[in-house]
């Protein structure tokens, strides 16, 4: 075979061992950058993830004229006042929905916005109704047109939006406009999410007056201007709850560092009530996970933070999947997000899924196989099971995980892990000569 996308392969049954640092999150910095272009000032903002989502992002802001200075891997300047055009390229937002975030920035700042419509994705359809309906709540006009969304209006004034349903995205978009419309806007069911929390952190630190952040009422007071700050990413909740699900799964002993352990409280209550032992340091900023003994089974539901995420559901169905006894994982947010069991079936899980419940029976051990990444979280739990798999794991289309996941095989590797990043398939046979 001719070159391929890039890949991991992995030897696995190491368990993983000693310390991981955790990256920004991806899903504060991304909407952060959107906002960032929101003062003609400049932002300089710190600890953001080396990951493919937040590059791109960058070069969209970049491709509507705004500056963008890279000081570091994860450090970057950025200055809107070079801004000439509000419209976003398509080309963006088909790499990654986020770009929508820039549909709040811009009309938060110049009352005018154009950005294609995201299209759906692999976890569902994701439609935006509940953004358009808090813009359009504060006297945003919308019209939706060859798949462009054409937002404009003379002067926002702030108004009281129930959300119909709880959204971090439609959340976060609507905080940026309102922070910059006329009057008070208070939006209530509001998503509760750590990285809903740094958004609104950041903003603040720009001039804007919101209160109740993490609440699920979230109260605004329009500014006329921000100015700039420098601003530090919140740790990446997701990333960490990763790594505790692979130290869970390989029975291993890891202490994952730089985290806010209240951020990952239903992921732990989960891991011991299944028999993991969790620490807390002192410190405040690290938890370690320990998994001496086969694990049980459980029950897990997904639902907006504070509860368990579903962003962590299908690394959580790989550890059921070895625990003893069966196990049933509902999905309640996301539509079709139980495409890896087919592939984790192929290394030998027995999984059944009927509707958004995947009954889980659990067995001793997986086998290596060939498998392929359906999404980004859902290659990553693919990627800890080849970790506790017998013999080799070759995980294919890497592309998903590598949006999210800064150093994923580093990060591994340091931890004891046999992974590598390939692109050939003379580089697969070459690792797995060596580690024979
Ligand atoms: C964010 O997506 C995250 N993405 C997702 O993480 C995460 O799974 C999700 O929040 C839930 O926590 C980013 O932050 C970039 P939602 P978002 O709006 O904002 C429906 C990852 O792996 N909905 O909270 O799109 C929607 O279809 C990604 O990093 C509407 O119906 O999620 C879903 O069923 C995957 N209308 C539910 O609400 C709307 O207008 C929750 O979606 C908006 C959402």
């Amino acid at each position: 075979m001719g070159w391929t996308m890039e890949q991991y392969v992995i030897r696995g049954g190491f368990p993983l061992v000693g310390e991981v640092e955790i990256s920004g999150a991806k899903n504060a910095a991304l909407p952060i950058i959107s906002a960032a272009i929101m003062t003609d000032e400049t932002v300089t903002l710190e600890n953001l993830p080396d990951v493919n989502d937040v590059n791109v992002l960058l070069d969209s802001i970049a491709g509507i004229g705004a500056y963008v200075e890279r000081v570091d891997r994860h450090t970057v300047k950025i200055n809107g006042s070079t801004i000439r055009d509000c419209s976003v390229e398509y080309e963006y937002i088909k790499k990654i929905r986020a770009s929508y975030y820039l549909l709040g920035a811009l009309l938060g700042k110049y009352n005018n916005a154009s950005v294609p419509l995201p299209g759906g994705c692999n976890i569902g359809s994701r439609p935006i109704d509940q953004h358009l309906k808090g813009f359009r709540a504060i006297g945003v006009d919308i019209d939706i047109r060859h798949g462009i969304i054409e937002a404009s209006c003379s002067m926002m004034k702030g108004s009281h939006i129930f959300m119909d349903l709880v959204s971090v995205g439609a959340t976060i978009n609507i905080m940026m406009a309102a922070s910059r419309a006329f009057g008070k806007t208070t939006i209530e069911n509001a998503a509760k999410e750590p990285h809903v929390v740094d958004v609104a952190n950041f903003l603040n630190s720009m001039g804007a007056n919101i209160k109740g952040a993490g609440t699920d009422v979230i109260r605004i007071t329009g500014v006329p201007a921000f100015h700039g700050c420098t601003y530090s990413i919140v740790p990446d909740m997701i990333e960490a709850g990763t790594f505790m699900m692979a130290a869970a799964a390989t029975r291993g002993d890891v202490i994952i560092k730089n985290v806010i352990p209240k951020h990952l409280e239903a992921i732990s209550a989960k891991l011991t009530e299944i028999g993991c032992q969790i620490e807390e340091s002192e410190s405040d900023d690290s938890v370690r996970v320990m998994a001496t003994k086969r694990l049980a089974k459980t029950h897990v539901k997904t639902q907006p933070y504070p509860g368990f995420p579903t962003d962590m559901q299908p690394q959580m169905s790989v550890v059921l999947a070895l625990s003893q006894g069966t196990s049933i994982v509902t999905e309640s947010i996301f539509e079709n997000r139980f495409k890896y069991v087919d592939e984790l079936a192929r290394m030998g899980a027995s999984i059944k899924v009927e509707g958004n419940t995947a009954i889980i029976d659990g067995i001793d051990t997986f086998t290596g196989a060939r498998i392929s990444s359906p999404d980004l979280r859902a290659g990553a739990a693919l990627v800890i099971a080849g970790l506790q798999a017998e013999g080799f794991t070759i995980v294919d289309d890497i592309v998903y995980i590598l949006r999210g996941y800064e150093d994923f095989d580093g990060k591994l590797r340091s931890l004891g892990a046999e992974i590598r990043r390939v692109s050939s398939e003379k580089e697969i046979e070459k690792f797995e000569l060596e580690v024979g």
